[in-house]
């Protein structure tokens, strides 16, 4: 692979994926790995991230100098960069100049492997207090702006490069092409990782760790699950059982999606638990949000609980066994835990004779390497349907947290519609790809009056809230067009029974959250 050696801050996650963009496999590793350690994982290169620190500060992250004697390309970018060029011999001084956002550089004359091509002046995006002075000896400088003499160095020789501005960020003009002359010229790292050697690789993995053992995953019916559970059914056919629960709270038309067009494509062995009853009369009676997830939650394990039971019971008949539980474990939630266990728990609570207490299964994680954007193409590459491979996040507790209010049957229904009608138009209005999401809330409790025909009626408000966002932490209201606001509007209070409103949610987060409860 190659290694993002991670300073801190969020640039590491968006280097390393901008270097499988260029069909690249790449890991993050802290900065604190040692020269020995990383000759062990033989990268093919390495890329030094940026970071929020200064090179001056003491207590500032450091790197094992026999890194860069290793006779690995390296790349150096912004904090990465100062610390190469510290390390080299080079000088890096605090002018008390800061360069942040677009800022203009200028190629030297000449070509150079690192810009290879590229407009002697471009526009960058920086953030950087220090800068890098005097290049190491030996090293060519290949660029300069206003306040940075030394903007971007090379060493062919050493096959040693830095960059002061962010390459991986969109702002940078030619900010990709700089990765790819480093990946592909200078350390020259074929551009082979794509989505169909990421599936051989891991359906060879699955069988490996699994060999004639049976398994079991949750669909929820989002993406994570659905390509998951997809690979290890490549890998072991029906040695896979997917179960799949009804709590009566999923969107308009998404049991059927996941039990006829997912399994048609798939040919996953799927069993459905109608929970719908269940999960409506616990949740009875309750407004309160966080008492409506902990019901939700504890009611969804009882559920998923009695079929894998019934599964486990199934394969002692067989005289085999279950072991393993497929999850949807993401990258980012890798990196940002530090690692991570092999087994969970399913704590059980109503006990069938003869079978443990907990049920304990070791853990099949496909997804672990990948980002969300790689999972999609991974899901179309497998031929999962597109209605489930480009769904937007959905939480887990479903519509049960966009009633405010008491969760009921007739609501739900109500709900459903308008939700569907949302995204029916903001598909149709070629909108998906820049909302995140866009839940869509019943204020149940909230009647207000209107009018409709000759009469006068007393419905309920429908919020919007589309919002746009990275990674959901931070999200803003999206602003959009009128036209579309409206046609959604007129179609929610003409086709859905007892809404005589829409209104729209214009805060971001924070300080809302983006779902209201
Ligand atoms: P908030 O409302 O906290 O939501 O801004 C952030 C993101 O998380 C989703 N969300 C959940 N997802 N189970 C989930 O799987 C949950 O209980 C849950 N609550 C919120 C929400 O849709 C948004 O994407």
């Amino acid at each position: 692979p190659v290694l993002v050696v991670d300073f801190g801050a969020q640039y590491a996650q968006l280097i390393a994926r901008r270097v499988r963009e260029a069909s690249v496999y790449s890991e993050i590793v802290p900065h604190t790995i040692t020269a020995a350690e990383v000759q062990a994982m033989n990268p093919s290169g390495i890329v030094l991230s940026g970071g929020p620190s200064s090179v001056y500060e003491t207590g500032s992250p450091t790197l094992d100098p026999g890194i860069l004697q290793l006779g690995i390309p390296v790349l150096g970018i912004c904090y990465g960069f100062q610390v190469m060029a510290q390390q080299l011999g080079g000088e890096v001084s605090n002018t008390g100049l800061r360069e942040y956002g677009a800022t203009d550089v200028t190629l030297a004359p000449g070509d150079s492997t690192l810009l290879s091509g590229q407009p002697a002046a471009q526009t960058t995006w920086m953030s950087h207090g220090d800068s890098v002075s005097k290049a190491p000896e030996g090293f060519a400088v290949l660029a300069s702006s206003a306040s940075t003499p030394v903007a971007a160095f090379a060493s062919d020789e050493r096959r040693l490069y830095g960059v002061q501005w962010h390459p991986e960020v969109k702002h940078s003009e030619f900010g990709q092409n700089v990765l790819e002359n480093f990946l592909h010229t200078a350390a020259g790292i074929p551009a082979d990782w794509n989505s169909s050697n990421v599936i051989e690789e891991q359906v060879a993995r699955i069988q490996a760790q699994v060999g004639t053992g049976r398994v079991i995953v949750g669909l929820s019916g989002g993406v994570d699950s659905a390509v998951a559970a997809a690979i290890v059914h490549k890998a072991v056919g029906d040695q896979l059982t997917a179960i799949f629960v009804d709590h009566g709270l999923l969107r308009q038309d998404e049991r059927r999606q996941v039990e006829e067009d997912y399994v048609a494509s798939t040919g996953v062995r799927l069993i459905t638990v109608d929970a719908v009853d269940q999960f409506l009369d616990a949740l009875a009676g309750v407004t309160d949000p966080e008492q409506k997830r902990k019901i939700i939650g504890r009611e969804f394990i009882r559920s998923f609980e009695a079929a894998a039971e019934a599964l486990v019971l199934e394969a002692q008949g067989d005289g085999a066994s279950i072991d393993f539980l497929v999850q949807g474990t993401l990258y980012p939630d890798v990196v940002e835990s530090g690692g991570g266990t092999g087994t969970a728990n399913i704590k059980s609570h109503h006990n069938v004779g003869g079978l443990p207490e907990d049920l304990q299964f070791t853990l099949v994680e496909p997804l672990r390497t990948l980002f969300k954007d790689e999972v999609r193409a991974i899901g179309r590459e497998l031929g999962l349907p597109e209605v489930i491979v480009s769904r937007q996040p959905f939480p887990g507790p479903g519509l049960g947290i966009r009633i405010v209010g008491e969760v009921t049957r007739e609501r739900l229904e109500l709900l459903r519609k308008a939700d569907a009608i949302a995204r029916d138009e903001l598909t149709n209005a070629g909108l998906d790809g820049e909302i995140w999401q866009c839940p869509v809330v019943l204020l149940a409790d909230v009647r207000s009056v209107g009018v409709q025909g000759d009469g006068r009626t007393y419905g309920h408000p429908i919020v919007l809230r589309p919002v746009s966002s990275e990674d959901a932490m931070t999200a803003d209201w999206t602003r959009l067009p009128y036209d579309v606001l409206a046609r959604i509007s007129n179609r929610i209070t003409n086709e859905v029974a007892g809404v005589n409103r829409v209104v729209l949610d214009v805060t971001s987060k924070p300080p809302g959250t983006i779902e209201w409860e």
